[in-house]
């Protein structure tokens, strides 16, 4: 293993959502030893369920191309809903803070549809990252035991880039557009696409690289029964 992966906790504490690519691509090798990290996710009877698709160099620029489109024609085709107004509280209110956060340290104004329209867009040019990864999954009765497993396998590549001083982003929009992603990749209708991470060298100069999310107290989260 390379000397510079770094302390689990270091490692755990420093990993953030970048929205801010450098466009230089991670090395082949790197590449591979990444997604071979995230094999050990764990899953439920290890049954493995994440079905990942990695695009980048011509073939990202096309696929953004096509999100770009889906986006302007408002073309959707979730695999799986998600609004934020159906969260109770405190959820709700969480999410609203947090965009609100996002846009504040973007400059953006509250009012400034235009800006936050193009915000939403930098979404679908992947933050400019030299690579994206689509995670679908298989359809499994509510679905909802397939998805914490990709949750698992997901957070344990982000780790993974974290370790090695790259970084990603998890995006729930890519997942809007699941058709376009199927027939750009020729990807089978039996495969949902939950989301997608954007994912490469952070740009350290980028507005956004400064932006970063704090978390409510351990006691807010979790009792202890002893
Ligand atoms: C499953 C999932 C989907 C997300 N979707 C988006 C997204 O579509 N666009 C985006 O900019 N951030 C997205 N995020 C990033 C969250 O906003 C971010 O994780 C949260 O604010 C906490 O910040 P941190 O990741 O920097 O710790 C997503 C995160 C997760 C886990």
């Amino acid at each position: 293993m390379s000397s510079c992966v770094r302390s689990f906790q270091d490692v755990v504490r420093s990993r953030h959502s970048v929205r801010g690519f450098l466009p230089s691509p991670i090395p082949r090798n790197e590449l591979e030893e990444l997604f071979q990290e995230a094999q050990y996710a764990p899953s439920n009877c290890n049954t493995q369920p994440w079905n990942v698709h990695v695009v980048g160099a011509d073939k990202l620029k096309r696929l953004s191309d096509a999100l770009v489109e889906a986006l302007a024609q408002e073309h959707y085709s979730p695999d799986f809903s998600f609004d934020t107004h159906d969260y109770p509280p405190p959820y709700k209110q969480r999410a609203a803070d947090q965009g609100g956060r996002y846009y504040q340290a973007l400059g953006v104004a509250r009012g400034d549809s235009l800006s936050r329209a193009e915000v939403v867009a930098r979404n679908v040019r992947f933050f400019g990252a030299p690579h994206v990864a689509f995670l679908f999954m298989p359809a499994v009765g509510d679905n909802v035991r397939v998805a914490a497993d990709v949750g698992m396998y997901a957070q344990t590549l982000l780790l993974a880039l974290a370790a090695r001083g790259y970084a990603g982003v998890p995006q729930t929009i890519l997942g809007s557009f699941a058709e376009t992603v199927r027939h750009a990749l020729g990807v089978s209708d039996d495969l949902k696409l939950l989301f997608g991470i954007s994912f490469g060298v952070p740009d350290d100069s980028h507005a956004s690289s400064g932006y970063r999310e704090g978390r409510i107290a351990v006691e807010e989260s979790v009792v202890w029964h002893e």
